[in-house]
């Protein structure tokens, strides 16, 4: 069987990593990153795709430090938006499938309730501005893109927040953590799974992709520290006003999916149960 082939951009980081691990095996994934392919340009994001003549591109390379994209919207803009124009223009270049991925900090999280996929975006910060710009120029430059919109990452490589906890939590035996500011937590690999599912699919538009239910930073941080052996470190609330950060954040920024359902999709699972998963397999000491 000749497998199909699907360029995964940002394979390096935290989600493309896991994407390309979990490949079915009737596509080939080929990986692509810095320092071999910088998608702000236009003719290295033309050279990373076009030549392998793939069916679909998961484009999962971004500028995702957020609070650097507050100090640098100029870096922000170019890496968010013009690079995910230009992976579109290749993927209209070979006529394939784009899954576009996106984030919840295009919304303001003002409304007070869970976004769904008809919720106007309105962002309040740098990263979101620029991930919104890239949302809307992927979708002019090309008829057959996917806008996957997750929230809350986390997964087996890179820095990310319950590895954070845990490590710091052990050594320091007690942690403030915000309580109020809401979202969605997502295992990079559940979503690396509905990822590949959607390739399959060749679905377009705009989707929202995350773990089932809501939580905040301090009810993760102690579902994580429990599971991974360390539920003795001290979890104290505190508001998002006391953690100092240059960049404003939305505070009630969870994410729904309505979309997911009239597709026939299968919801991901709880948060809390993958959360817990990853926790025991990654985190634990024994
Ligand atoms: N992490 C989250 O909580 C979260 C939440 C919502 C949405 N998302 C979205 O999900 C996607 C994946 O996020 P992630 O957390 O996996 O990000 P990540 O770990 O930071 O990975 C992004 C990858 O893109 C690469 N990259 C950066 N600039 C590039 C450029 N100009 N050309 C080519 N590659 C470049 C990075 O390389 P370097 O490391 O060398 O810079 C890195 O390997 C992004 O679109 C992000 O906006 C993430």
């Amino acid at each position: 069987m000749e497998r199909r082939r699907v360029v995964i951009t940002g394979a390096a980081g935290m989600l493309g990593s896991a994407v390309v691990d979990l490949a079915p095996p009737q596509y080939e994934a080929i990986g692509v990153d810095l320092p071999d392919g910088d998608i702000s340009v236009q003719s290295e994001a033309m050279g990373a795709i076009v030549p392998h003549g793939p069916v679909a591109v998961i484009h999962c390379a971004a500028y995702t430090d957020v609070d650097g994209c507050t100090r640098d919207p100029e870096t922000a803009h170019r890496v968010n938006a013009g690079g995910t124009r230009n992976v579109a223009l290749a993927c209209a270049e070979c006529d394939c499938h784009l899954i576009a991925l996106s984030t919840d900090y295009v919304f303001d999280g003002e409304k007070g309730a869970a976004y769904d996929e008809d919720d106007a975006p309105n962002p309040i910060n740098p990263y979101g501005e620029s991930k919104l710009a890239g949302e809307r120029y992927a979708l002019e430059a090309h008829d057959r893109v996917l806008i996957a919109r997750t929230q809350w990452l986390y997964g087996p490589k890179g820095k990310n927040f319950p590895h954070t906890i845990v490590t710091k939590g052990r050594k320091l035996g007690s942690l403030n953590v915000v309580a109020d500011e809401y979202g969605s937590p997502t295992y990079t690999r559940d979503l690396a799974s509905r990822l590949w599912e959607l390739v399959e699919r060749r679905l377009t538009g705009i989707l929202h992709c995350v773990n089932t239910g809501t939580c905040t930073w301090a009810e993760f941080a102690r579902c994580v520290l429990e599971a991974a052996g360390a539920g003795h470190v001290t979890v104290q609330d505190i508001s998002r006003t006391e953690w100092e950060s240059p960049t404003r954040r939305p505070e009630y920024s969870v994410m729904v999916t309505r979309r997911e359902a009239e597709l026939g999709l299968t919801p991901m699972r709880k948060w809390d149960d993958a959360a817990r998963e990853y926790a025991k397999q990654y985190l634990s000491d024994d």
